[in-house]
């Protein structure tokens, strides 16, 4: 029987009254995260919460840090590890004292069977580099991570990039989460996506879930992982709509029209992804906290006031003060994908979002669809989609 399974022998606090006895015959999950910026660090606090009520955790939470040196000549792991705080990616926030930052990546690592991955998606085929050979056989991963890798062969999304690196089942976790929001613990909903092992599924749920994080799965990890993954493109969209002014019905269109393409897009791609995923917290819910309120929004809106003039990376480290920009690296590999594919033709919401980005359009053409017009005659079986 799975230690997730019934919890008839928790006690009010949910730790498992057998103790030791039920330690030698479930031996306990250890957690790593690998990750540590704005929804690292949040991750780490609800794990870490958890892994406190609940003994078929470790209590002892690692967090890998990019080790960076602050302002101060601090270097963040210490400070992390000495005030229980990332000062740097989630000030005011307590991380929980059984959070352990860790700059050694293969130190953090080598004694999880539970690994969080949570960093931004460019960097994680090198990380997967380091770690072939240095993790545990009977580990389980989850990403956490929005983005894709385009390769010759096509696009890989970031759980088959660690499976295929590391050799290991990766489930995926997405949803409407902005981080700021959950770290002040207000009521919010995420979505995990398995492949096989709803019993897997499931133990990710409980590590995750608190009263006021509330985590369902579906078999559907190609679905999950690319509804966080597209949404963000259309945030851009949503971002240059809000720069334009051009109000709100403008910005329900283009919301309405990116998650149309974020289905066709993910039922051509995958064959398998289901239309009732993005009725989940990963599909309509994250779109929809996304263009009202995340980052990319944000980014986008100046970069469109700016009427173009200033370019996103220098707005990304203008505004975002070290956070990574996810949705115009996204729209380029989604291009990418449509070029390769002969598909242009059929996502223009998406295919205008990245000649905007690199200023082969103006922010204005957001909202120019009339020459756009999706020929599903391009695509055998792409109508049905729309
Ligand atoms: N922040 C959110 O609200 C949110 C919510 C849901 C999902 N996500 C996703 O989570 C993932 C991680 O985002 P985040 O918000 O935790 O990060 P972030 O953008 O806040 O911070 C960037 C992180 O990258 C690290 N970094 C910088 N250079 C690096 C390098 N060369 N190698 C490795 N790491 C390096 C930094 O130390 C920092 O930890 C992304 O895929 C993002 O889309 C974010």
């Amino acid at each position: 029987m799975a230690p997730f399974a019934n919890n008839s022998n928790m006690n009010q606090d949910g730790k498992n009254v057998d103790g030791v006895q039920a330690e030698v015959t479930n031996p306990k999950f250890r957690v790593t995260v690998v990750g540590s910026g704005n929804w690292g660090s949040v991750a780490a606090k609800l794990i870490a919460s958890n892994t406190l009520k609940q003994s078929v955790f470790h209590d002892e939470v690692r967090m890998w840090v990019f080790e960076e040196v602050l302002p101060t000549g601090d270097k963040l792991t210490d400070k992390i590890n000495q005030i229980n705080e990332n000062i740097k990616y989630l000030p005011g926030i307590k991380l929980g004292k059984n959070v352990v930052a860790d700059p050694n990546l293969e130190n953090a690592v080598k004694e999880a069977n539970m690994l969080v991955f949570v960093t931004p998606h460019q960097f994680m085929e090198g990380i997967c580099k380091r770690l072939v050979g240095k993790i545990r056989p009977d580990a389980e991963a989850i990403s956490l991570i929005k983005g894709m890798e385009v390769k010759k062969e096509g696009p890989c999304m970031i759980s088959k990039l660690i499976t295929e690196m590391l050799r290991i089942n990766c489930c995926v976790l997405m949803g409407a989460n902005i981080a700021n929001e959950i770290a002040l613990e207000k009521f919010s909903e995420a979505t995990v996506g398995y492949r096989h092992s709803q019993e897997v599924a499931q133990r990710w749920a409980t590590l995750f879930t608190t009263p006021y994080f509330l985590v369902s799965a579906v078999q559907d990890v190609e679905g999950v992982e690319l509804c966080g993954t597209l949404k963000n493109v259309v945030a851009i969209a949503a971002g240059l709509v809000d720069g334009l002014e051009m109000g709100n019905n403008t910005k329900a269109a283009i919301m309405r029209i990116g998650l149309r393409e974020m289905r066709a897009f993910s039922k051509l791609l995958f064959s398998s992804v289901k239309d009732s995923t993005f009725f989940e917290s990963c599909g309509v819910a994250d779109l929809i906290t996304t263009c009202l309120g995340g980052r990319n929004r944000k980014v986008a809106e100046a970069f469109a006031r700016s009427g173009g003039k200033r370019s996103f990376d220098e707005l990304e480290a203008e505004l975002l003060q070290g956070q990574k920009l996810q949705g115009v690296s996204t729209a380029r590999e989604v291009y990418e994908v449509l070029g390769h594919r002969g598909w242009q033709g059929l996502f223009p919401l998406f295919t205008t979002v990245h000649e905007i980005s690199v200023g082969k359009l103006p922010p204005s053409a957001i909202v120019e669809y009339s020459e756009h017009t999706p020929n599903f005659s391009l695509v055998e079986g792409s109508a049905q989609y729309y």
